[in-house]
């Protein structure tokens, strides 16, 4: 038997140190170590103390009519189906990660509603709140009378014998894995020791049992996944429930996904009756636009398969500080540097003297390259006191020698900005063909110098 140990252990990475110590040296992170015993915890058990059993290995091609396709059970909320790539993995497990109050058991609560008024057995253990509380949430959502079961319990064993009573569930979810704890770790619940038993333990009764589950999980003011961040890696599937405090929707955003792609995105609309799909997330992010103001332009976006248009707004002001101040909001930081220093290169704009403000409409989050284009016409356009034409939009990447760049889906933004009422385009030249509608008569630059002379007339 291994000899009882005590190690200490981040609890914001998950790294192992032998000795306490303010900081962590993985991570950087201050006062994270935690001690906890390592008796009977993972990776301690008796080494060599059962027989090896032997197995067999298949023929990938003698699969072949085996499976189809990952079975799914699909929810009907078409945005979540979306993020998940359609739908539930059985035997799978996923973690939804987000801010606590983000909305999370929300639309967990809604998505057991779903499923169990279509004849699954669903069931919702919360370790937050008692059987009433949830019953109350499932009031106000208008779904209290469908048979999901619910189960107050935090210990994983109780939730295990809990399950095994009945008919096999097809779905449970766990709220949340901090709250969970196993009899084979000795650790406080939260830590993460705990939250990787625990996760195991649940990990495995999916697998056995051709369960999906869904462990929710609660992100730090950082953006990290404490604790269950290091179940990122053991669970199929990872989806952040994400907002800004102030807006109402909220992005169901895919991280990570076994069985299918990672770059979706589920747009919701958080209102007194719980969540709200939005199908086009583009007339939310446009709504409250006032037309004609400088510093305003509209981007064409992708968010995986779906194209999303987005204002991008810019405020170049003269500044009276040595430093003139850069501050980004929705956009990479860096890449605003990076736009501002090759419209002075490039294009003889300069903005020394300038503070540079950049939003994302309504709270939006964008990380595709393409923005560049529509960045740099929202700064030439604030700074210049130009406003943009109010029914163009501008997609395409910019390169550091002041060349634009061509952009995957040009067809698709396009169509997208024709359907929203959009009555031309800016858009690299040599994209694909976009022959036809707005694409016939939009503007292609090669260079962004091309389109800072268009801007400024
Ligand atoms: P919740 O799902 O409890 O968040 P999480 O599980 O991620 O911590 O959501 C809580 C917030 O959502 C709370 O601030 C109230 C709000 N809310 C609504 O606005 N409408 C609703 O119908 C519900 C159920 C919650
Ligand atoms: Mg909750």
């Amino acid at each position: 038997m291994a000899k009882s140990r005590v190690q200490f252990i981040c609890q914001n990475c998950g790294s192992v140190h032998q000795r306490w110590a303010g900081k962590c040296d993985a991570c950087g992170e201050w006062n994270t170590l935690v001690e906890e015993g390592t008796a009977g915890g993972i990776g301690s058990g008796p080494a060599n103390t059962r027989n090896a059993r032997k197995g067999r290995a298949v023929v990938l091609t003698s699969l072949a009519g085996d499976i189809e396709d990952a079975p799914r059970i699909v929810s009907g909320i078409g945005e979540l189906d979306r993020a998940t790539g359609g739908g539930f993995v059985r035997g799978s497990a996923l973690l939804v990660g987000g801010d606590p109050g983000i909305g999370k058991s929300t639309l967990l609560t809604q998505a057991a509603a779903a499923l169990a008024s279509k004849g699954h057995r669903i069931v919702y253990v919360s370790g937050e709140e008692a059987v009433a509380q949830i019953r109350l949430r499932a009031q106000r959502l208008g779904v209290a009378s469908t048979p999901v079961e619910l189960a107050a319990e935090t210990n994983v064993e109780d939730i295990l014998a809990t399950l095994a009573d009945g008919r096999r569930p097809d779905l449970v979810i766990l709220d949340s894995i901090q709250t969970l704890w196993t009899d084979l770790a000795d650790s406080a619940p939260g830590t993460v020791t705990q939250v990787r038993a625990a996760a195991q333990a649940m990990i495995r009764y999916a697998k056995s049992t051709g369960a999906a589950i869904v462990l929710v999980g609660h992100v730090t003011k950082e953006g990290q996944i404490a604790g269950p961040r290091v179940v990122e890696h053991m669970v199929d599937g990872v989806l952040y429930f994400e907002g800004e405090g102030n807006h109402h929707f909220r992005i169901l955003r895919t991280v990570k996904n076994r069985f299918g792609p990672t770059d979706e995105i589920g747009v919701f609309e958080m209102s007194d009756k719980g969540l709200r799909e939005v199908s086009n997330p583009s007339e939310l992010f446009l709504g409250e636009r006032h037309a004609k103001s400088p510093g305003a332009a509209v981007f064409a976006g992708m968010e995986g398969t779906r194209p999303v248009l987005v204002e991008i707004q810019a405020l170049v002001a003269p500044s009276s500080l040595g430093t003139p101040r850069r501050a980004v909001v929705g956009w990479d930081g860096a890449r605003l540097s990076m736009v501002l220093a090759v419209l002075e290169a490039h294009c003889g704009v300069r903005f020394g003297q300038h503070d540079v403000y950049l939003n994302v409409a309504g709270g939006y989050r964008i990380s595709e390259p393409a923005a560049d284009l529509a960045v740099a016409a929202a700064l030439v356009s604030s700074l210049t006191g130009l406003a943009l034409p109010a029914d163009c939009v501008y997609f395409g990447e910019i390169s550091l020698s002041g060349a634009v760049r061509p952009v995957a889906h040009a067809q698709q933004r396009l169509k997208e900005a024709e359907k929203l009422g959009f009555g031309s385009a800016v858009l690299p030249l040599g994209s694909e063909e976009v022959a036809g509608g707005i694409g016939a008569g939009a503007f292609q630059p090669t260079e962004l110098a091309d389109l800072v002379a268009r801007i400024a007339g």
